[in-house]
């Protein structure tokens, strides 16, 4: 069986991600792995003009269906300029969140079908999921007074606590459902403990493919 060198970094709000992204790419580096860090929405020029419409806060309210179309507007972008061409050259792609985000934001905090989501990740993806997704799994209220802190809230920051909740249940039960795909990480433990426990993943996880 082919290896599958697609991982991806998911969680809510204030959950540490972009810390943990950095220690990813340091654990790479240190292997001599070939790695590219991507994220979602983003990761093209193009994609990028995509999520800042996503995340600009303006008085017209975005309808959920058209945040879902734009969300994987941006991932077939994405997908076709970075994620594919980067797999098929044999190396390692780390994005920051990708579909489980629509499942959880879109599907659980937005009530959007769930089957229309599997219908549109089938359009835009084929058959390529991840092969590992790291679950940074933080409580909400933890995770938003984190981003409290920050100076602007985009629009999803700005969304109730409630929605966050769906969220964080969303990415929790998708966990549950494919455990072998997911690794569950508790970011609420200090730094160096939430690192360790993403080292071990990924090193089980490098071994289970025999790399
Ligand atoms: P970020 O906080 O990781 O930079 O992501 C930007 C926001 O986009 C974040 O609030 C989650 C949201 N998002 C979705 O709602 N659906 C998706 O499919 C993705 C990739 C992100």
């Amino acid at each position: 069986m082919s290896v599958n060198r697609f991982i991806t970094l998911e969680g809510g709000e204030g959950a540490g991600k972009s810390t943990c992204l950095e220690f990813v790419r340091d654990f790479f580096v240190r292997r001599g792995l070939a790695l590219v860090v991507t994220r979602e929405p983003g990761g093209t020029p193009l994609a990028e003009e995509i999520r800042a419409l996503l995340l600009a806060r303006r008085d017209e309210v975005m309808a959920p269906d058209a945040e879902l179309l734009l969300m994987f507007a941006a991932r077939a972008q994405h997908m076709s300029q970075v994620i594919q061409p980067s797999l098929a050259r044999g190396e390692f792609v780390l994005c920051d969140r990708f579909t489980d985000a629509t499942y959880a934001y879109q599907g659980y905090g937005r009530h959007l079908s769930l089957q229309t989501i599997a219908a549109l990740e089938q359009l835009v993806q084929g058959t390529l999921r991840p092969g590992l997704t790291l679950l940074l799994d933080l409580p909400v209220q933890e995770g938003l007074a984190r981003v409290e802190a920050r100076a602007e809230k985009d629009r999803f920051e700005s969304e109730q606590e409630s929605f966050f909740e769906r969220v964080r249940a969303g990415y929790r039960a998708r966990a549950q459902a494919e455990p072998r795909r997911f690794r569950v990480i508790d970011a609420g433990r200090p730094l160096e403990h939430v690192q360790a426990s993403i080292a071990r993943a990924l090193e089980d996880w490098l071994q289970e493919q025999g790399l």
